[in-house]
């Protein structure tokens, strides 16, 4: 009886103990989830530093209230494909997979989701999707939400950085044996953090040669696969707003408060081996700091976005050993919309620049810097993230739980006039033949979406 009694006291005090753990790691990671999406999503405005009074100041709310808000729930756009709902919380970043198929997102919902969109099988009639035609899988973070998310050049995992942890963690994604089926995702292992200051970007080259990770704080590192680091440089741009790999594997790019853009050549030996972080060459001519920069698929373009009210697109493809510099291609203004920082993506075909400046995305020509369109309160709050797929068909945002996949019509309507250049320059029967058809299903596009304005 006594023996008996002893047990149950003991497994009292047990469950007691589990009780308050489980509640103390519960509220550490929903404290989490608020910080990461202020201090990210700020970009251009918070110094990174940790947040140090994390407890209940009511102001760390808000955000989740702005967001819950369910009037922007059914926005809609001629042109919008669909909605990407699934996120219970703003999502904090997005990403494809370098074969285009699947979508990455993360949240402060303390998830990750894949989504299967089939682009690459839309044919051109298809104007809208409904979220039952899009597959999805979704896997959680344990006790943290993710911040960042990168597919690696393989598509076999998922880099993420944890958002209290502030180190990087990889998902395995494995493949289905059934046809048509979705991956599964699940969690392999995380690297040490390496940094105080809440990392800011992760990417990884397309070589899978390293990853490139950079903070606020001007401290840009480049990692092996293992998470040992390579190299390290500081960026001496007061604060770094943003970071990112080339898409040729070669470079890594920052900007921030200064006004250029700064690039290093990621160079490796004949034999593969690490040797330096070299400093290759600059964007220059912005007078205000640069919010966002973009690249172009072959890496021989980049476009950028400054607080001096100017977007800039430069010819990169140049031999800066030789010495030669980044030109001017074109650049414009753009209209800033109070202090949010913008983003800008190059459509892949180079035709079009979208930015998204508050909760607003803006599409202009890279032919003329003329504004081609402007689609307002997209989201609940400001687009933290923007990007074009692969076929420069579609026009992704996102800002609050949702993402807006959007055809990119301005675009169609360019690749027409282009491609009938094109058609009356030709020389040579198959050139002739593919401008043909690229022609004829640009203007089945503008035709269904004038048919439908
Ligand atoms: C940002 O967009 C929201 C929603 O459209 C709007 O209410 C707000 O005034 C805008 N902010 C600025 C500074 O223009």
């Amino acid at each position: 009886m006594a023996f008996d009694f002893g047990i149950v006291i003991l497994t009292l005090v047990i469950g007691a103990l589990i009780a308050v753990l489980v509640w103390s790691l519960t509220k550490k990671s929903s404290e989490s989830s608020t910080k990461g999406k202020s201090e990210k999503a700020a970009g251009g405005k918070k110094d990174g530093k940790k947040s140090s009074g994390a407890q209940s100041k009511p102001a760390k709310k808000k955000p989740a209230v702005a967001i819950s808000k369910d009037s922007k729930s059914t926005f809609t756009h001629s042109w919008l494909l669909t909605s990407l709902k699934g996120h219970t919380g703003a999502i904090t970043d997005m990403d494809f997979s370098a074969n285009g198929k699947h979508l990455a997102t993360c949240a402060e919902d303390r998830s990750l989701m894949l989504w299967k969109l089939n682009f690459g099988r839309l044919d051109s009639t298809v104007m809208e999707l409904n979220m039952k035609d899009i597959r999805t899988v979704r896997a959680h973070v344990q006790y943290d939400s993710a911040t960042l998310i990168r597919w690696s050049p393989d598509s076999k995992a998922l880099l993420t950085v944890r958002a209290l942890g502030n180190n990087i963690e990889i998902y395995k994604v494995l493949k289905k044996p059934e046809a048509g089926g979705l991956p599964s995702v699940q969690v392999s292992h995380a690297f040490e953090k390496t940094r105080e200051a809440d990392l800011l970007a992760i990417d990884v080259a397309s070589t899978g040669r390293f990853i490139m990770t950079c903070t606020p704080k001007n401290e840009l590192d480049v990692l092996d696969l293992k998470g040992n680091l390579l190299a390290s440089v500081i960026t001496n741009q007061m604060e770094t707003y943003s970071a990112k790999i080339s898409p040729d594997g070669r470079f890594v790019a920052t900007s921030g408060f200064t006004p250029e853009v700064k690039v290093w050549e990621v160079v490796f030996s004949r034999s593969g081996e690490f040797e330096k972080l070299n400093r290759a060459f600059e964007l220059s001519g912005h007078t205000s700091g640069i919010y966002s920069f973009d690249y172009s698929p072959d890496s021989g373009r980049m476009v950028t976005i400054s607080k001096d009210g100017t977007w800039r697109l430069y010819n990169t493809n140049i031999d800066y050993r030789q010495g030669q510099l980044a030109t001017l291609v074109v650049s414009g203004k753009w209209k800033s919309e109070g202090n949010e920082p913008a983003r800008v993506a190059l459509a892949p075909d180079g035709r079009v620049v979208a930015i998204g400046s508050n909760c607003s995305l803006y599409i202009y020509s890279t032919a003329n810097a003329e504004l081609l369109s402007h689609i307002p309160d997209i989201h609940a709050a400001p687009i933290t993230r923007l990007r074009f797929d692969s076929t420069s068909r579609f026009i992704l945002t996102t800002g609050d739980k949702y993402v807006r996949v959007f055809h990119n019509v301005p675009g169609f309507k360019i690749a027409v006039a282009d491609l009938e250049v094109k058609l009356r320059k030709a020389t040579g029967q198959a050139l002739k033949e593919r401008c043909q058809i690229q022609l004829k299903e640009a203007k089945a596009l503008v035709e269904l979406f004038n048919a439908r304005n």
